[in-house]
């Protein structure tokens, strides 16, 4: 059985696509890649098409890190699969997806499986342009959030 983690941001091209990249390297690492699907989406339609944002692939980049994939929004069918982890970047992309979704089983915030940050919400870099600091609390989130899938799925 695989199991389907899905990062959620407001634009899908900044944070929750340098989510996918980090999380996916981690699942690869891991040799997890068969039981393990790694996406990304946004609830904003603004950017939907287009690549990672610059100061995204530039930091993935700068870290050894492939980025892929093009901007999509969320979808339903997201959302119905109970099995899914659904993985908000900050609260206000989780009260969205709860909004335009109803409640969903695993959804959780990023940061909340994170072991060092002092924050629990991922600032938008799009404002910010705060790209290496997005960065570093992204890979804390990923590594508490994989350590807790293979406790779950027993992988
Ligand atoms: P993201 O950043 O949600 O991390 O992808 C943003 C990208 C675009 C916009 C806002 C946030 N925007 O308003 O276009």
């Amino acid at each position: 059985m695989t199991v389907t983690v899905l990062f959620v941001c407001l634009g899908n091209i900044c944070r929750s696509p340098m989510a996918e990249s980090i999380f996916q390297k981690m699942v690869d690492d891991a040799g997890l890649s068969a039981k393990i699907n790694v996406d990304s989406a946004g609830t904003g339609a603004w950017h939907v098409g287009e690549r990672p944002h610059p100061g995204t692939r530039r930091v993935l980049q700068q870290h050894g890190i492939r980025s892929n994939g093009r901007a999509r929004m969320v979808r339903a069918a997201d959302m119905t699969d109970p099995a899914s982890y659904i993985i908000a970047m900050a609260i206000d992309n989780m009260d969205e997806l709860l909004h335009r979704f109803g409640d969903h089983p695993r959804l959780f915030r990023l940061l909340d499986f994170a072991l060092e940050a002092k924050v629990r919400d991922v600032p938008d870099p799009y404002y910010e342009n705060n790209f290496e600091y997005v960065f570093e609390l992204v890979s804390d989130g990923c590594r508490g959030l994989l350590t807790t899938i293979r406790r779950n799925e027993g992988l």
